[in-house]
């Protein structure tokens, strides 16, 4: 596929730099041991990778103890963990339907475990409404708490607008309010800049496949100090203590039950190095500049749509557009067909921002450049799109 002009890193980013799969065929050849599991020098070899993968992506993302940091199977994975986690501990203790509060930006990874809560009477929900740029008011958050309110589980940025959310303003609005703030940093994690600490972020949920550069099948959630009791969605064997009859109530243990994606978090540990060792904005500026061309070119062309802010300085690199006289799937499929080009159309997982913009049910082509793209890929996506709308 190296043929291919790929501008779908919204849903995974590709190429991955060559460090990652070098280090998980490292890993893999060296020290694939069951990590925790037994005292023997590949066990410990393991689980050190894991603990220094832990203490990385802490440090990225600024929070205060790495044994809070709890490896997940990927972005949707942690986001169940911590709904169903918070939601469920919560009706157990003290039995009152808790309220909780979403977007209609969110991805069905936060939509449907909450609608299903609600659906099974276990939560009152709430979902606020974003602005035509596709901007939350933080004010309009506040003004939806209510005496049970829980949780506010909010996307960093859009995967459909890419708009970038207020989240230290929503921080600390849920921490002056005493509710639990959860946000999905699906697309931001990587490349825009995220601190547990100043964010007042209670629940940090992220893949590890998109800007961390990390393989799929990777993931996690920080836990921060302010969750007192979340069930464990996932029990099992965690090594260390087996000898208690349920889950061990030890971060990270408690919510890791199960042999961890040990290989992918090698390779998970070396995209965080390459992030780190670019800087956190060198991704974001690059997919700015991106997103700039587009707009710079097609902005003010009545063929074309583009949905959300045109200020790219407010996006990651995500843009979603459609043109005049073709349906998203046909036109993704026309850049895949004839131009060799990978973006994603259609509904993106996310069908309230769908219903929100217009664009329900067929959707709209995003276009989503990673650190990688060059200005050749660019410029032949620009044509492509030149031709196709005539
Ligand atoms: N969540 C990914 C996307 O937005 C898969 O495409």
């Amino acid at each position: 596929m190296s043929d291919l002009t790929y501008f779908d890193n919204a849903a995974t980013s590709f190429p991955k730099p060559p460090q990652v799969g070098q280090a998980m065929a490292k890993f893999l050849a060296e020290d694939s041991a069951n990590p925790g599991r037994a005292g023997h020098r590949m066990a410990v070899a393991a689980e050190r990778m894991l603990d220094d993968s832990r203490l990385k992506l802490t440090r990225l993302f600024d929070a205060p103890d790495p044994h809070r940091m709890v490896f997940a199977l990927n972005g949707t994975d942690a986001l169940n963990i911590a709904i169903k986690g918070v939601i469920t501990s919560h009706v157990n203790s003290n039995g009152h339907k808790p309220h909780v509060i979403t977007t209609v930006l969110e991805h069905n990874s936060v939509s449907r475990p909450l609608v299903a809560l609600e659906q099974a009477g276990a939560i009152e929900l709430t979902r606020i409404d974003c602005d035509d740029q596709g901007l939350i008011d933080p004010d309009d958050i506040r003004k939806a708490v209510k005496p049970n309110t829980l949780l506010v589980a909010l996307t960093h940025a859009s995967n459909v607008l890419g708009t970038i959310q207020d989240a230290a303003a929503i921080g600390r609005i849920t921490r002056e309010l005493g509710v639990l703030f959860l946000l999905d940093a699906a697309q931001t994690a990587g490349c825009v800049p995220v601190s547990v600490k100043a964010m007042n972020i209670d629940l940090l949920a992220f893949p590890g496949h998109k800007s961390l550069l990390g393989p799929t099948g990777t993931g996690g959630l920080y836990v921060g100090q302010g969750v007192d009791k979340i069930t464990p969605w996932r029990e099992g064997g965690t090594g260390g203590d087996s000898s208690t009859p349920t889950q061990p109530t030890l971060y990270p243990y408690l919510l890791e039950g199960g042999t961890p994606n040990t290989v992918g978090i090698a390779g998970l540990s070396a995209g965080v190095d390459f992030v780190l060792t670019h800087g956190i904005d060198h991704a974001l500026q690059h997919e700015q500049a991106m997103v700039a061309q587009i707009l710079e070119r097609f902005g003010g062309d009545d063929r074309f749509t583009f949905y959300g802010s045109r200020d790219p300085r407010k996006h990651v690199g995500t843009l979603s557009l459609n043109i005049e006289g073709y349906d998203a799937p046909d036109l993704g499929a026309i850049l895949d067909d004839s131009f060799g080009i990978a973006v994603r159309p259609g509904l993106h997982c996310a069908p309230y921002i769908h219903k929100r913009i217009g664009t329900f049910p067929d959707g709209a082509v995003r276009i989503s450049p990673g650190v990688f793209n060059t200005d050749e890929q660019l410029a032949h996506l620009c044509d492509a799109l030149e031709q196709v709308a005539g």
